[in-house]
């Protein structure tokens, strides 16, 4: 008789590989992309300068960095047959299934989707980090029936997905919030998303395999989808006034707050630091009156859960709790809110396919079996 083994639920606590992508210091609440603070990071760079970084491992010099935003700006536009299939699905599926499915269709349009040569594996990430802004936006206009507005070359990715989104040219403060949002999601060490994605780059499928599958994992609640989930709770919250009451009866009755928790971080989320350090720089620049009452029920939540929860359980908000409310700030619908943290982490699960392909492992954990042996068969009419 075999001795159980230890099992750690959701691999809570095991290492699966060493990465020399990102930190994410749980007990100090830090993090590093190739090591550079996320802070510095989200003051000085942007997302196209950080993409590189991730992939490329170093900051590029100015020639390096043109080179790569003329490559994302040529490959932002979309093949028109995917366009049809994100118009057709757009009025009836949620976002984030438009998103895996136009994402999937990507692959038609690639002569050589199965080569895992170092330079085409790049080259395939590089178009996927450019087009997925472009199907997020694209499935936001067709949602609402409105018409595709192709990119605008002299605009940034991030800035471009609100102009596609949109129609209007973000000003400067609106251009710094959603490039803040894309470099804050682009990277985040293995998370359920970016292990799902290497869990099928270890097969050796191909990299738009592997990134349909990183979308399917970050719509759930748990993760991803946590964005949406933490806005239409502050939303049902409704009046500030409300908040106390609504939090104390959801954790009384043992439900969940999303936007609060982490698996890693048993501190504030720098990344939620940040967000909440630009939404009341917004409370300067007369926002609407949705966004100031979003803004007050978020920041009385917050208190009462961290003097609930904070040092008591280590239950601190995470980036998903405030950035729903930024977004608003944006007026960027609540059910675009995952697709766009897919269109900013492309960066991070690319990444990671090309640093795990370096010396690919395929991935097969064991389960201990719990269930009878040797079982006779009996036919179905003696059942
Ligand atoms: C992210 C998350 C799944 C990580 O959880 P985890 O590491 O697996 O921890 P557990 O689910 O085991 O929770 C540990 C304890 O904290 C509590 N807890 C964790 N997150 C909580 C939350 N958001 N609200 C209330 N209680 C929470 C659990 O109920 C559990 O309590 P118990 O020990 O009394 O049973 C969890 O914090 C969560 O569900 N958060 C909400 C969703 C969210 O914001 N996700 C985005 C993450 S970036």
């Amino acid at each position: 008789m075999n001795t159980k083994p230890t099992i750690n639920y959701g691999l809570e606590g095991i290492y699966v590989d060493e990465s020399a992508i990102s930190k994410v210091d749980g007990q100090n609440g830090k993090l590093w992309y190739r090591g550079y603070s996320i802070e510095d990071l989200a003051e000085k760079s942007n997302f196209e300068e950080v993409s590189y970084l991730l992939i490329y491992g170093k900051l590029p010099t100015k020639t390096e960095y043109e080179e790569f935003v003329t490559k994302l700006k040529e490959r932002m536009d979309l093949p028109e047959e995917v366009k049809k299939v994100i118009k057709a699905m757009a009025p009836v599926a949620h976002p984030m299934d438009v998103m895996r499915t136009a994402t999937s269709m990507l692959v038609m349009f690639d002569k050589d989707p199965s080569n895992k040569d170092l330079d085409a594996t790049v080259d395939k990430v590089i178009t996927l980090i450019a087009k997925l802004p472009t199907i997020a936006a694209a499935t936001g206009r067709f949602r609402e029936k409105k018409s595709f507005i192709p990119p605008d070359n002299s605009l940034g990715l991030s800035e471009n997905f609100l102009y596609m989104l949109t129609g209007k040219r973000p000003n400067k403060f609106e251009s710094k919030l959603i490039d803040l949002m894309f470099i804050l999601h682009a990277e985040h060490s293995t998370n359920a998303s970016t292990f799902s994605v290497l869990v099928t780059a270890s097969t050796l499928a191909d990299v738009y395999a592997a990134t349909t599958t990183g979308i399917g994992t970050l719509k759930g609640p748990l993760h991803g989808g946590a964005d949406e989930s933490a806005l239409n709770m502050i939303n049902a919250i409704g009046n500030p006034d409300n908040t106390e009451k609504y939090i104390e009866e959801a954790l009384e009755g043992k439900q969940r707050i999303m936007g609060f928790g982490h698996r890693v971080y048993k501190a504030y989320d720098p990344r939620a630091k940040l967000v909440r350090s630009y939404l009341e720089e917004s409370l300067t620049k007369e926002p609407s009156d949705e966004v100031k009452k979003l803004l007050q029920i978020a920041l009385r939540a917050e208190k009462l859960m961290i003097d609930k929860l904070g040092n008591a359980k280590g239950i601190w908000p995470n980036i998903d709790f405030f950035a729903g409310p930024l977004y608003r700030v944006l007026g960027i619908d609540s059910k675009l809110f995952t697709p766009i943290f897919v269109a900013s982490r492309m960066s991070g699960w690319g990444s990671h396919i090309v640093e795990y392909w370096h010396n690919n492992k395929l991935v097969r954990p064991l389960e201990y079996y719990t269930g009878p042996l040797d079982v006779p068969y009996k036919p179905i009419e003696q059942r």
